[in-house]
C-alpha cells in the first residue's frame, strides 16, 4: 500500500503512516455517536447514513437531522440518495454549504426494495448513462470532493462496473467506492477481489474497497490483492470501533494473522474497554439526542432523550457484548431496559460474569465469536 495515497490529497486527511481504514454508510447506525467513536479507534474517514435528496429540498426535520455532526467528529462525507439529477444536485449544493463534511457520496448500491422502487440506489447500478447524468450534475452544483459507493452488477451474469466507473469518471467524480459483490447478492456471500482489482487496475480515480473485511487477514488480503487505496469496513465495525486502530497497527507492524483473526473471530478484549467504550457510546447518544431536541420541533409524543437512549442503543448494547458470557442474558432482556440506570446495571453484571469466567480460566486467550450474524 503506496502512502499517502490520492485519497489522503483528495479528502485532506493526515498522513498517518498507517493505511487508510473507513467507516461505510450504514442506515440506521453511522450516526454521529458511532462515527466519534470510530473515528477515535482508528477510522480515518467516516459516512453518514443515506440521506434523501427530496427530503432535504422540502426541509425535512427527520432528513437534516440524519445530518447533524459533533464538532469534533471530522472528517465525514455526506451520503445522498435520490433518482434526479436536478434534486441531488440542489441536495448537495445545500448539505454542501453545510460547512460539516469534506465530501459528498451518491448511493448507487442498496438493494432495498423501498429504494430501488424509486430508481435509487441498486436501480442505478443497471443504468451507466443516468449514473453520469446525476454526477455531472451533482459535480457542476458543488466544489467539495465527489464520490460515489457501487456494486459490481445486478447479478453474476452482468457485470456492470466498467461502464459505471467510465460514467463516473466522465462526469468529474473524485473517487469511487466498490462493494465487491452483486445486488442479487445482498450482503452475503463471496466478494469477488479479482473483479475490485480489475477495477482498480483500469481506474484513473482512487478505489475504496469494500466488502467482507472483518479482520487484519481479510483487510490485508483486500489490500495486497486488489491494490484498492483504501478499505472500507461496515459490520464488523459493530459492537467493535476497535477494528480499525487493531488492523492499521497490524498491517504496520506486518503481523501475520493470528488463526484466531484468520477466522474472523475477535481478540478477547479487555473488559474495561468494553465498559469504557460502552460508557462513552451511550454518552455520545444522550448529546445527540439532547442536540436534536434543541435544535427541531419534534412531536409531543415523542419520549424523552433518556428513554429514547435506552431504545436507540439496545442495536449496540448486544453487539458490544457479544461472545461474553453473559449477553445471551442480557440480549434476552434488551425490550426491559429502559432508562441508562438499568443499561448500565445490565452491562455490568455481563462483565462481571465474564471477569468471573476469565479468572476460573486464565490460559485461555481465544477470540469472542465472530461477527458475521448482522442482518442486511
Ligand atoms: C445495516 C446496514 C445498513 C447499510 N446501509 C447502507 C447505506 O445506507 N448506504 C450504502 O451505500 N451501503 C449501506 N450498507 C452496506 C455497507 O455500507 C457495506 O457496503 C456492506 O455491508 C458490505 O460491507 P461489510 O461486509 O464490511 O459489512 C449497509 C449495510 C448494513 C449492514
Amino acid at each position: 500500500m503506496p502512502l499517502p495515497s490520492p485519497l489522503h490529497t483528495l479528502f485532506k486527511l493526515p498522513d498517518t503512516g498507517r493505511p487508510l481504514l473507513f467507516l461505510a454508510p450504514m442506515a440506521g447506525f453511522t450516526n454521529a455517536p458511532l462515527r466519534r467513536i470510530c473515528r477515535r479507534r482508528g477510522a480515518a474517514l467516516t459516512y453518514t447514513e443515506m440521506v434523501n435528496d427530496v427530503g432535504l429540498l422540502r426541509g425535512a426535520e427527520k432528513t437534516w437531522q440524519l445530518l447533524e455532526t459533533f464538532d469534533d467528529e471530522a472528517p465525514v462525507v455526506a451520503h445522498l440518495y435520490g433518482s434526479e439529477p436536478a434534486t441531488l444536485a440542489e441536495a448537495a449544493a445545500k448539505v454542501e454549504q453545510t460547512g460539516r463534511f469534506v465530501a459528498i457520496d451518491l448511493n448507487a448500491g442498496c438493494p432495498v426494495h423501498k429504494i430501488t422502487a424509486n430508481g435509487a440506489g441498486a436501480a442505478l447500478i443497471k443504468d451507466p448513462p443516468r449514473i453520469h447524468d446525476i454526477l455531472a450534475a451533482m459535480r457542476k452544483a458543488v466544489k467539495l470532493p465527489l464520490t460515489i459507493k457501487t456494486r459490481l452488477g445486478p447479478h453474476p451474469d452482468k457485470v456492470m462496473i466498467f461502464e459505471i466507473l467510465a460514467a463516473a469518471e466522465s462526469a468529474g467524480a473524485d473517487a469511487l467506492a466498490l462493494h465487491g459483490r452483486f445486488t442479487s447478492q445482498g450482503h452475503g456471500g463471496e466478494v469477488q477481489l479479482d473483479l475490485l482489482a480489475e477495477v482498480k487496475r483500469r481506474a484513473k480515480i482512487p478505489v475504496i474497497g469494500n466488502g467482507g473485511v472483518r479482520s487484519t487477514a481479510d483487510a490485508g488480503r483486500m489490500f495486497r490483492e486488489t491494490g484498492v487505496d483504501a478499505v472500507m469496513i461496515a459490520r464488523a465495525a459493530l459492537g467493535n470501533p476497535w477494528i480499525f486502530e487493531e488492523i492499521s497497527a497490524d498491517l504496520v507492524a506486518g503481523n501475520e494473522p493470528s488463526a484466531a483473526d484468520a477466522s474472523g473471530a475477535r481478540p478477547r478484549r479487555d473488559l474495561a474497554d468494553i465498559r469504557e467504550t460502552l460508557e462513552e457510546h451511550m454518552a455520545s447518544e444522550l448529546t445527540l439526542s439532547r442536540l436534536v431536541r434543541e435544535r427541531y420541533t419534534l412531536p409531543r409524543h415523542v419520549i424523552d432523550a433518556d428513554e429514547a437512549l435506552a431504545t436507540t442503543f439496545r442495536c449496540h448494547l448486544f453487539r458490544y457484548l457479544h461472545g461474553l458470557k453473559g449477553s445471551s442474558h442480557v440480549r434476552g432482556m434488551l425490550h426491559e431496559l429502559r432508562t441508562p440506570a438499568e443499561i448500565r446495571a445490565a452491562v455490568a453484571s455481563c462483565l462481571e460474569r465474564e471477569a468471573a469466567y476469565r479468572a476460573e480460566t486464565p490460559g485461555k486467550q481465544q477470540g469472542c465469536g465472530t461477527e458475521n450474524t448482522l442482518g442486511d
